[in-house]
């Protein structure tokens, strides 16, 4: 018969039990040997060492023995069921990498294609791309591939769905795969209403499992700014993309416009030693020694193309070094802008509209931006001509009248800045294009030209659209010498005869009536899109606090 020491500070594991070396409790003793002398640890005043354990103790001793015993032999079982499970998975594995993914040789050379391309016709194809969805069974795996003109599904079945290198597939993994098109089945739907039925294909590059997934990467409802850190990883999803691929066809609607306008492209540089906008948004740099900024807009440049190739615009990144966080303010954005030659204020507010509807109905018509617009922003109604006209002084009226305030929370008064939020209500309110004209000198830029009129004002408009307020600015331009030195003064721009010469010498060697503006690309894809900041239509938006990636 075994004897097993039993002390507070001992330890139940096996090898334990004995006076040097004690079990933590006379349960474990028992466990170990039902029958075995259990000799606990006393120490009080009559007391001191190992004495026999006490009738009441050892009957609560075997009972919690009892629960030990059940306890170990639970999770035997578990262990059991697991290592089969393991072996089971292990044989699975086995299996599956057993199964080779071999192109048949017999089939016919598949053709490489484009998802755009593919129709029931194809023939047998190769298309490569990334895993947007995925669903793995047994017998069966479903795929999206996505190659940047369209997506796909795809079918991979028996053999080709079992094998490893398909069970162990991951979302935005690239892939080629081989196969024929064909007709969904009945009841099933996807773009295009066709499916690759794929009889061979080939990993290109696997992406991460586990804490690395994609999925993990990104999460919808994510914090803005971490979302922000994974741009390039964000920009793979459909809405992003989608705003992206309206963006280039709104560049290409508008420089077909441009063309049928007959406006000539430059591309004026971006690093220049002139404001246009004021001194306070100059992002300056260090030019070889000599100061110079980061354009705010190409405005003076396009001015300068007038007399050598006509009428000219330009799409060129400007830059604001606002330390402004609302939803449409950039510290770099692209900037359409236009320059045109021998025309009036008013001709020009009609190329402005006329530019603005026709490329919003060109950019509806693309075959792939118009349905993203429509899911994007299926209430969206294009602009009909002729856009309403409000002159800034009955804006003023019309303001107080609807009793908004302006930034001091005052009654409006001629000559305030119509600030963001009350432009917003006020275009919101009215709920079309507003064509805001005749703006004050005093809160407008050098450059612009005074109505004959009226010489407090200019000739000088904002378009504004409904949801996102200002999308486009402009002006006709001071032809005199005299109005634009004055300009110069009022704006208090130091050195103006030094810095701006070349473009003074517009106004000397063969002046004209002129005017242009200027549009923000991402403000105009806001309303478009129906998105609530211009951050989501730019690339990589840069705003003050942010860079990067
Ligand atoms: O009204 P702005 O400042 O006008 C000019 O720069 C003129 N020189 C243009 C010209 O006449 N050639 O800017 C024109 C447009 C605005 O209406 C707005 O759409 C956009 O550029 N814009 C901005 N977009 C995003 N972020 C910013 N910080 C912007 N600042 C202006």
């Amino acid at each position: 018969m075994s004897t097993f020491y039993v002390k507070d500070t001992g330890v139940d594991e096996v090898g334990a039990g004995s006076e040097t070396k004690p079990f933590q409790t006379a349960a474990y003793a028992i466990y170990t040997d039902a029958s075995a002398k259990v000799l606990v640890y006393k120490e009080d005043e009559e007391t001191k060492g190992f004495v026999e354990i006490s009738s009441s103790a050892l009957k609560k001793a075997k009972k919690g023995a009892e629960g030990l015993k059940k306890k170990a032999e639970k999770a035997k079982l578990a262990a059991e069921q697991q290592a089969a499970r393991d072996a089971e998975e292990t044989a699975k594995r086995l299996e599956a990498m057993k199964i080779e993914i071999k192109e048949d040789a017999s089939l016919p050379e598949a053709k490489r294609s484009k998802i755009k391309d593919l129709s029931l016709d194809s023939g047998r194809v190769r298309v490569s791309g990334w895993i947007h969805r995925l669903r793995l069974h047994k017998d069966k795996a479903f795929l999206v591939i996505r190659d940047g003109t369209g997506f796909l599904q795809a079918v991979l079945s028996g053999d080709l769905a079992n094998a490893y290198q398909t069970q162990t597939l991951t979302l935005e993994s690239t892939v080629t795969l081989y196969g024929t098109i064909e007709k969904l089945p009945e009841n099933k739907t996807a773009a295009g209403g066709i499916e690759i039925v794929v009889d061979f294909y080939k990993v290109v590059g696997l992406a991460p499992s586990g804490d690395d997934a994609f999925s993990n990467k990104i999460q919808e409802n994510a914090d803005p700014s971490l979302l922000l850190d994974q741009r390039h990883l964000a920009l793979r999803g459909e809405t992003l993309a989608g705003v992206m691929k309206v963006r280039a066809a709104f560049l290409r609607a508008i420089r077909r416009v441009y063309d049928e306008e007959s406006l000539t492209e430059v591309t004026p540089p971006c690093m220049v030693q002139t404001q246009v906008e004021g001194g306070s948004t100059l992002f300056k740099l260090d030019y070889y020694g000599e100061e110079a900024y980061l354009t705010q807009s190409s405005q003076l440049y396009l001015e300068t193309c007038l007399p050598a190739l006509g009428d000219v615009y330009c799409i060129q990144e400007s830059f604001r070094a606002e330390k402004s966080h609302t939803r449409r303010h950039l510290s770099e954005y692209t900037h359409i802008e236009a320059e045109l030659a021998f025309l009036t204020f008013d001709d020009l507010l009609s190329h402005i509209e006329r530019v603005i509807t026709k490329t919003v109905q060109y950019t509806l018509e693309d075959p792939i931006a118009g349905p993203i617009i429509k899911q994007l922003n299926p209430d969206f109604q294009p602009p009909t001509l002729p856009f309403k006209r409000l002159a800034y002084a009955d804006a003023i009226t019309w303001l107080r009248e609807h009793g908004i305030k302006n930034e001091e929370d005052k009654e409006f008064e001629f000559g305030d800045d119509i600030a963001e939020a009350a432009e917003r209500k006020m275009t919101d309110t009215i709920g079309v294009p507003i064509l805001l004209t005749r703006f004050p000198a005093e809160i407008k830029s050098f450059y612009m030209k005074r109505c004959s009129d009226d010489r407090r004002v200019t000739e000088s408009v904002d378009v504004l659209m409904p949801t996102v307020g200002e999308i486009t600015g402009g002006s006709m331009r001071s032809e005199g010498l005299d109005e634009l030195i004055e300009g110069f003064k009022r704006e208090n721009i130091k050195d103006y005869e030094k810095a701006y010469y070349w473009f003074i010498d517009q106004r000397k060697y063969g002046t004209s009536p002129h005017g242009g503006y200027g549009l923000g690309t991402e403000r105009l894809l806001a309303w478009l899109c129906n998105r609530f900041t211009v951050r989501d239509c730019s690339l990589y938006p840069r705003f003050s606090g942010r860079c990067k990636p």
